[in-house]
């Protein structure tokens, strides 16, 4: 069942469709491939049933389907949903898509493996809501399944936090990042400020920014155990100097 909730910036279609060029370039497709075998490594999921949850485009659930697994791709977008589906099309690959939100989607005891990636965790106003979600996740899993969560970590935020940036991008776009934290120091309120031939197109988005100590101990509240964090997906250490959190659990 769906709830009634008040809108909030992630549900605005507009919002992927003018970003997609930005946040998806055909670069982060190709990472994905080699991401996907090194997680796969790390991981060593005992079946082959995958929730990819908040699957965007597509760019894990379609390499995981190659790859012979059996993947259900969720997300909210429908125009994310929509260019995910051309995709697995073009590649010739089935995969089981579902609009739903994070929230809502459960699906008991089906899957071995479940990713989350990409920073598309932590995104609700009500942090109770992350927890929700986790719950979900737990839900869906089969006893002995793994779950995976990649965010950016608070540790190497609080290191290099600086409240405006900018660079140009490929296509000769100037992005400017403005970024202001809030909440003591638990959520992130973002402007993206793309200026191209004189014209400039502003996007604001906010989310939580988990430490490796809090994801682990909000996991743990959900049911996961043996939570593991590394800060890259060759197993390396999480820490200060890792540019990503990536957190497994496992349903025992
Ligand atoms: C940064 S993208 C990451 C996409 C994908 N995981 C990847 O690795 O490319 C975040 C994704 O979360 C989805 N999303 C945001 N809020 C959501 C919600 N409440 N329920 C389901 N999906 C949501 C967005 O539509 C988007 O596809």
């Amino acid at each position: 069942m769906t709830a009634r909730r008040k809108k909030e910036w992630f549900d605005d279609d507009s919002f992927w469709r003018d970003m997609y060029p930005f946040m998806f370039p055909p670069k982060r497709f190709a990472d994905a491939v080699l991401e996907v075998d090194k997680f796969l490594a790390l991981i060593a999921p005992r079946g082959k049933n995958v929730l990819d949850l908040c699957c965007g485009p597509g760019r894990n659930s379609i390499p995981l389907a190659k790859r012979g697994f059996k993947v259900t791709g969720v997300d909210r977008a429908k125009f994310l949903l929509d260019k995910a589906k051309a995709k697995a099309r073009a590649a010739k690959v089935k995969i089981d898509w579902i609009q739903a939100d994070m929230r809502d989607f459960v699906r008991p005891e089906s899957f071995h493996l479940v990713l989350n990636l990409l920073t598309s965790f932590g995104y609700f106003d009500d942090k109770n809501q992350d927890v929700a979600v986790l719950r979900n996740m737990f839900a869906s899993l089969r006893p002995g399944g793994t779950c995976v969560i990649d965010v950016g970590g608070k540790e190497w935020l609080a290191r290099i936090f600086q409240p405006t940036t900018s660079r140009l991008l490929p296509d000769g776009t100037l992005l400017v990042q403005r970024h202001e934290i809030f909440d003591d120091w638990t959520r992130i309120r973002n402007e993206w400020i793309l200026i191209r031939k004189g014209r400039a197109k502003t996007f604001r988005f906010h989310h939580t920014i988990y430490s490796g100590q809090e994801l682990k101990e909000r996991m743990e509240r959900a049911g996961f155990t043996d939570v593991k964090l590394y800060g890259d997906l060759d197993g390396g250490a999480y820490g200060s100097n890792a540019q990503r959190l990536i957190a497994v659990g496992r349903k025992p």
